[in-house]
């Protein structure tokens, strides 16, 4: 096998070799190369117990993530690798078995086994059981375990019973738990051009400790740390600039309920073009809301909260295009604060009181690394809406666009 490595990488794996410790944890940012590395260390180990007919763990989130994340890039040193009907490939003669982990009844699949070495990619995906009964499957001499993974809220589970307690040696004197943290910066692979764009769109505060500098720290404060309200809210919006028009959804009765209308222009930045928010009202007031936007703006799409499926098929039933909007929080939490670090995200304040009033109430809750569930009803239909349109609409402009653009006089 030829290949060379990060320098970081190069200090990681000699320390491997050297100490031998039963658990490595690689941890820290996002493309840093723990999972390259990782991949290489495994091999090194499987390679010890050559043509043994040995078991051997690699466990994903799914069996996609494995085959994107592990095997992908393990045939650039080993050749194809074609799983068989029980999930296994072959390696250096022994049989590698890979198991999907997310779930909570996922260890079970591990129950009996006994194996000489496990890879775990993306720790903080996979189960707290799931890790845990792999690790204490891998029961053959010498066995040895390797989990890479992006840090999370430093209660997670990868820190508190691995990563705090490295250099923890056994009664035999051998090291037990090593954990190493990885920086964005450490993978010299990576274009530095590429590096400075990713810091500059990184949202400040927690994405950037994670992401570039792989620290394990909590959620706090403001979510939306990079919103300027001078460069962030405008007094009117320009419509011919506009490629295409869709709409937040956000239900409530005792909360706001709240609809925006959002827009988004060529080059791919959103607009807060007009909001809505009321409380205590029936389902019919906000189906002449939206018929009221949908007439102005056309046939877009809704985008809304799934929680309520009996108010989305009342918008159906009126011929308001309502879809579910994309609920994972914090991807979609991410999503809006890249537009507004990079400046992709403006605001018509002057039609978006509620908007206003929330943007700097909207906090985390640090125990549960989510956000406080007050002064989130403008946020969440805002998320709901860019998330959305990011993950589905890359066309640059459709029908709905063109009516309403024929509708507005443009
Ligand atoms: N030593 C190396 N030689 C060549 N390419 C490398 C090396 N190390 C890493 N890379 C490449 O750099 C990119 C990022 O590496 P890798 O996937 O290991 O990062 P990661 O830390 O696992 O990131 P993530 O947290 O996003 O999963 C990949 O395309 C990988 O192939
Ligand atoms: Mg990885």
């Amino acid at each position: 096998m030829e290949y060379a490595l990060t320098p970081k990488q190069n200090d990681v794996i000699l320390e491997y070799i050297t100490e031998e410790p039963k658990i490595t944890l690689l941890s820290g940012a996002k493309r840093a190369g723990k999972t390259y590395l990782a991949i290489l260390m495994y091999l090194n180990h499987i390679a010890q117990y050559e043509n043994q007919g040995l078991s051997f763990i690699i466990g994903g989130s799914t069996q996609a993530s494995i085959r994107r994340n592990i095997l992908n890039d393990m045939e650039l040193f080993v050749g194809e690798l074609k799983l068989d009907k029980t999930n296994a490939v072959t390696i250096f003669g022994n049989k590698v078995y890979c198991f999907d982990g997310a779930n909570a009844d996922a260890w079970k699949k591990v129950r009996g086994f006994t194996a000489a070495g496990a890879l775990m990619n993306e720790g903080t995906a996979l189960h707290d059981t799931f890790v845990k009964e792999v690790i204490s499957r891998c029961s053959y001499e010498g066995a040895r375990i390797v989990i890479d993974t992006n840090p999370e809220n430093p209660s997670h589970s990868v820190k508190t019973d691995y990563i705090d307690h490295d250099g923890q040696r056994l009664s035999n004197g051998r090291l037990n738990i090593k954990a190493f943290n990885f920086k964005l910066i450490d993978n010299t692979f990576l274009d530095p051009e590429y590096i400075e764009s990713i810091i500059a769109s990184t949202p400040s505060g927690m994405f950037t400790e994670r992401d570039i500098h792989g620290n394990w720290v909590a959620a706090e404060g403001a979510i939306y740390k990079d919103f300027d309200e001078k460069r962030h809210f405008i007094d009117s919006i320009d419509h011919s600039k506009i490629v295409k028009y869709f709409v937040g959804v956000d239900w409530g009765y005792e909360h706001n309920g709240v609809i925006v209308v959002m827009g988004k222009d060529a080059p791919g930045a959103y607009y807060l073009i007009e909001e809505h928010a009321e409380r205590h009202m029936e389902i019919d007031y906000w189906v002449n809301v939206a018929k009221d936007v949908q007439r102005r703006y056309g046939n877009i799409i809704f985008w809304c909260d799934s929680a309520r499926p009996e108010h989305i098929a009342r918008f159906r039933k009126e011929d308001i295009k309502a879809k579910n909007g994309h609920k994972n929080v914090l991807h979609g939490i991410e999503t809006v604060a890249k537009k507004i670090k990079t400046d992709q995200f403006k605001v018509v304040r002057k039609n978006a009181p509620l908007f206003d009033k929330e943007i700097f109430m909207y906090v985390w809750n640090s125990d549960k690394g989510e956000p406080v569930k007050e002064w989130d009803d403008c946020m969440d239909s805002v998320r709901y809406a860019v998330f959305s349109e990011e993950i589905t609409g890359h066309r640059k402009s459709d029908k709905s666009t063109h009516d309403a653009l024929q509708s507005l006089g443009l």
